[in-house]
C-alpha cells in the first residue's frame, strides 16, 4: 500500500478554512486541477454516500464518494470510484485543526492506495504534489498568504508531473534566521533564497522541520554551528525540487530527509549537498521523517554502536519521556533490557511507562540512586544513558554497577563539572561522550543506520510520539517549551 501524507499550514481561522472545504463539491472553486464538478443525482454535497464527478484541467474525469463527514473533528474521507489513472483502492482524509492562537489552521491530507507494480514512486510524487500541495497553494492563496514558487514542470512516464532539471533561478522563500547568539527571541523570520542547486547539490522543499535540543546549542552559540546570522536546524524531511549536477540516487521529485551538519533546515527551502539526504521510503511519512530522524538515529548508536544493549542488561535513561529518551526506552526494551528512567514529572513517568520505561522514577519525589538500588537489589546499572549534564553526571555515576558504563551526550541542564577520572577507578566505569557527528560522517554508515531505523518503525517496535506541532514561524515558543521541559515526544515545525 502506498501511504501519501502532506501538511501544512494556513493562516486563517480553522472555521474560515472548514467553510470552503467540507463543501465536497466545491473544490472547482480552488482546486487548480478541477475544472468542473457536480453531485451525481442530485444529492447534497455532505450527504455520506454523495458522487462528486468532475473534469479536470487536462479532461481526465474522476467520480469520488464521500465516506464519513464531521464538523466536530473538521474532518472527512473520501475514496476514487473511477479515475484515468491507476490509484487503486484510494482513500483520503482531510483534518483540520486550529494552531496555537486559533487564527492559524493546521492542515493534513492523507491517503492510501495501490498501483500497477513500478508506478508507486511516481503517483505517490503525483498525488503529493499536483493534487495536494497544488491545494494547499490555492487555499492559501484564497487567504493572501504568499505560496512558494512552484518548480519547473515535466510528464513522466506515468502521466504525473514532477519537478525537474536544474533552475537557474534562486528560490524567494521565508526561513528562521538567528540574529546573534541569545534567547529564542533571537529567531527572526525573514526572507530568504535557496540558490540553484551546484555540482553535487540539490534542492529541497521542506514539508515537515524537526526540533532537537541542538538546535538550543546552535543558537545560543554554546555549539558554534551557525555564524549569525544564519538558519539554523539539523533535521527535515520534504521533496526534491531539482538537483544539480554529478548527483546519483535521487531524482527531483523524491521524498528525502536528513539528519545533519551542517544547519540550514529552519526555511521553507533549502540547498544541501545530496549525499547527505536519505530517500523516505513510501510507508515512513515526512512528518515521522522529520521527527525521527536524528534522535531515531541517536538512539541507534547509542543502543547498537556506543554501547551493545542486549538480553538481560539494565540500563538507566534520564529524561525518560523525552524525544531521545522515549525512543531508548522502547528499542532498549525491545532488546531485552530492563529500562529504568527518571524523568520530571508524574505524566512524564505515565508517558515513559507506556513506551517500555518499567521503572520511572520522578527525581523530585524520590532519590534515583536510593530507587535505582532498591530495583537493582544493590548492583547499579549496566549502563546509564545521561544528557541532562550538570544536574545528573556524578549521581548517574554513583547508579552504576561495577565496571558500568556511563554514556554522557548532552548537557540539557548545562555543561558538566571538571571531574577526576581517577575517582572512576572505585567501580572500573567506562564514560563515553559520543557526538552524533562521529557516527554519522559518510552516506554509508547513514543509510546503514537508516535502514535499521526504518525496519524497527516498520515492525511497530519504535512508535514515534508528535506530542507538539507549530507552524516554522512559531519555532521560538517550542525552544522556550523545550528549555522550560514542558514537551514530550518530539516537536516538529510545519514550514
Ligand atoms: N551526543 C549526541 O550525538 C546527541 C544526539 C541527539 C541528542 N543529544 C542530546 O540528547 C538530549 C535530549 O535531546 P532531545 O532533543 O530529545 O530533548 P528532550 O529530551 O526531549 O528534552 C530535554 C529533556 O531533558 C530534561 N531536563 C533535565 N534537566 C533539564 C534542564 N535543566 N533543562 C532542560 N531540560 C532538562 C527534561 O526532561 P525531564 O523534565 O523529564 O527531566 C527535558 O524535557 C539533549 O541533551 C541533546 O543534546 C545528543
Amino acid at each position: 500500500m502506498v501511504k501519501v501524507r502532506r501538511s501544512t499550514i494556513i493562516e486563517a481561522p480553522v472555521d474560515e478554512v472548514w467553510r470552503i472545504l467540507r463543501d465536497f463539491n466545491g473544490h472547482e472553486r480552488w482546486h487548480p486541477a478541477v475544472a468542473e464538478s457536480r453531485i451525481e443525482e442530485g444529492r447534497q454535497a455532505d450527504e455520506i454516500g454523495c458522487v462528486r464527478r468532475f473534469r479536470l484541467a487536462d479532461g481526465g474525469i474522476l467520480r469520488e464518494q464521500l465516506l464519513r463527514l464531521s464538523d466536530r473533528e473538521r474532518s472527512f474521507t473520501y475514496c476514487i470510484l473511477e479515475a484515468p489513472i491507476p490509484l487503486i483502492d484510494y482513500v483520503a482524509t482531510v483534518r483540520l485543526k486550529p494552531v496555537t492562537d486559533g487564527q492559524r489552521t493546521f492542515w493534513d491530507w492523507q491517503s492510501s492506495f495501490r498501483t500497477p507494480a513500478g508506478e508507486e514512486k511516481a503517483l505517490a510524487g503525483l498525488v503529493g504534489e499536483q493534487i495536494y500541495q497544488a491545494g494547499f497553494d490555492a487555499i492559501k492563496s484564497t487567504f493572501g498568504q504568499q505560496s512558494i514558487a512552484p518548480a519547473p514542470a515535466r510528464r513522466t512516464s506515468a502521466g504525473s508531473i514532477a519537478a525537474t532539471g536544474v533552475a537557474d533561478r534562486p528560490i524567494e522563500c521565508q526561513g528562521l534566521v538567528i540574529e546573534r547568539y541569545g534567547g529564542p527571541e533571537v529567531l527572526h523570520w525573514e526572507r530568504l533564497s535557496a540558490p540553484p542547486p551546484g555540482p553535487g547539490e540539490l534542492r529541497i522543499r521542506h514539508t515537515a522541520i524537526g526540533l532537537n535540543y541542538i538546535d538550543v546549542y546552535a543558537r545560543t552559540g554554546y555549539y558554534p554551528l551557525v555564524d549569525p546570522p544564519g538558519v539554523i536546524g539539523m533535521e527535515a524531511a520534504g521533496v526534491v525540487v531539482d538537483i544539480g549536477p554529478a548527483v546519483h540516487g535521487v531524482l527531483a521529485g523524491d521524498r528525502v530527509a536528513y539528519a545533519c551538519n551542517p544547519p540550514g533546515a529552519y526555511a521553507e527551502y533549502r540547498t544541501m549537498q545530496a549525499d547527505l539526504v536519505v530517500p523516505l521510503p513510501d510507508d515512513i511519512d515526512d512528518e515521522t521523517a522529520a521527527a525521527v530522524m536524528l534522535k531515531g538515529m541517536s538512539a541507534e548508536f547509542l543502543l547498537h554502536r556506543v554501547h551493545r544493549v542486549g538480553e538481560g542488561d539494565v540500563i538507566l535513561v534520564h529524561a525518560a519521556a523525552g524525544g531521545v529518551g522515549q525512543l531508548l526506552c522502547q528499542w532498549a526494551r525491545a532488546l531485552g533490557a530492563t529500562v529504568i528512567g527518571t524523568v520530571g514529572n508524574l505524566e512524564k513517568a505515565r508517558i515513559a511507562r507506556a513506551h517500555g520505561c518499567a521503572y520511572p522514577i520522578v527525581y523530585s519525589e524520590e532519590d534515583f540512586v536510593e530507587r535505582v538500588n532498591q530495583i537493582t537489589e544493590g548492583r547499579g546499572c549496566d549502563v546509564v544513558y545521561d544528557a541532562v549534564g550538570r544536574d545528573s553526571f556524578m549521581r548517574s555515576y554513583d547508579a552504576l554497577a561495577l565496571r558500568g558504563h556511563l554514556v554522557s551526550y548532552g548537557q540539557a541542564s548545562g555543561p558538566i563539572e571538571p571531574i577526576d577520572i581517577a575517582a572512576f577507578a572505585a567501580k572500573s566505569v567506562r564514560v563515553s561522550r559520543p557526538n552524533f557527528g562521529h557516527y554519522t560522517g559518510t552516506s554509508v554508515e547513514v543509510r546503514a543506520m537508516t535502514d535499521r531505523l526504518f525496519d524497527v518503525l516498520r515492525r511497530g517496535i519504535l512508535r514515534v510520539e508528535i506530542s507538539q506541532r507549530h507552524a516554522l514561524r512559531d519555532a521560538a515558543q517550542a525552544h522556550r517549551d523545550l528549555e522550560a521541559r514542558r514537551t514530550t515526544g518530539s516537536t516538529i515545525f510545519i514550514p
